[in-house]
């Protein structure tokens, strides 16, 4: 039997996850299955027994379950730490290790653009779960400054509170929404709104070199604004190849060149 690997959410239908560990397993002539997995909203925990116990080797998680997934694992890397999530699992003599490849993912993504990471000043919209992923990687790369701003602008304070400690090297701020403005190298779009389809509004009063928006496959007002302005941008796209390519690192300990995915 091949190695086993999946990925586990609800809706799962979407999930580009087996076409690119498929991919990433031809290009370096490894052969595994790795299978959607469609976990009941009460039932991730069952599941997932299921298929370690059925010795699957790696499993991805994704929404709902990553909080879940977390609170359950013996053993947590620093960064799935921070980010209070995981989404990536394996195990290790009985125990469950977990990752959380997504911030990482966005940095190399970003880095495969060749955008600038090294001393910059970043904003990130949206203060969940998504933001509190990417921060400590960002750090990590060599942000100054990250702000974080939020419509809901106390969810952005607490993030800051909580995080600050996990990063000296970086100052983080908080703002609202409403307040956006200054002189930024990257923004970062990590709220719902594409997901949802709402437009976010960007003020002339805020000015910056490039997009990023984590989302991919969606319409996004974010981005049509950039590139009204002539910003550089890049959908999500490259921050799934890269959270992907980071797990895969992972478990298989080679690691798919992220351009040649791209
Ligand atoms: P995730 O885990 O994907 O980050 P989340 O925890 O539900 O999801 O967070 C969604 C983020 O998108 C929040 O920052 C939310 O702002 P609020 O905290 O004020 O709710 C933000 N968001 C969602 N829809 C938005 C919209 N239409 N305009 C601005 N921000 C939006």
């Amino acid at each position: 039997m091949r190695k086993q690997f999946a990925v586990i959410g609800n809706p799962i239908e979407q999930s580009r996850s087996p076409e690119l560990h498929h991919a990433f397993a031809q290009s370096l002539g490894l052969e595994l299955d790795y299978q959607k997995r469609l976990a009941p909203l009460d039932g991730f925990e069952q599941s997932m027994q299921q298929f370690f116990d059925a010795q699957g080797l790696g499993l991805n998680v994704t929404v709902p379950f990553k909080e879940q997934a977390y609170a359950r694992c013996d053993v947590l890397t620093e960064r799935a730490k921070i980010a209070k999530a995981v989404n990536t699992l394996w195990r290790v003599d009985g125990q469950l290790y977990g990752d959380n490849t997504d911030g990482q993912g966005l940095v190399d993504a970003i880095k495969a653009l060749d955008w600038p990471l090294q001393h910059s000043k970043i904003l990130i919209i949206g203060a969940g779960g998504a933001t509190r992923g990417v921060i400590y990687p960002l750090a990590q790369a060599g942000a100054d400054k990250i702000v974080i701003a939020n419509r809901t602008v106390e969810r952005a304070t607490q993030l800051v509170a909580d995080l600050q400690p996990a990063v000296a090297g970086t100052t983080l701020s908080a703002c609202g929404l409403d307040q956006l403005q200054g002189e930024f190298d990257l923004v970062i779009n990590a709220t719902s709104a594409s997901l949802s389809g709402d437009a976010l509004i960007l003020p002339e009063a805020l000015q910056f070199n490039f997009a990023y928006e984590m989302a991919y496959g969606k319409a996004s007002s974010f981005l049509e604004q950039a590139q009204l302005r002539g910003v550089a941008h890049s959908d999500g796209y490259g921050m799934l190849v890269g959270q992907a390519v980071e797990a895969f690192a992972i478990w298989h300990g080679v690691r798919p060149a992220l351009k040649q995915f791209l």
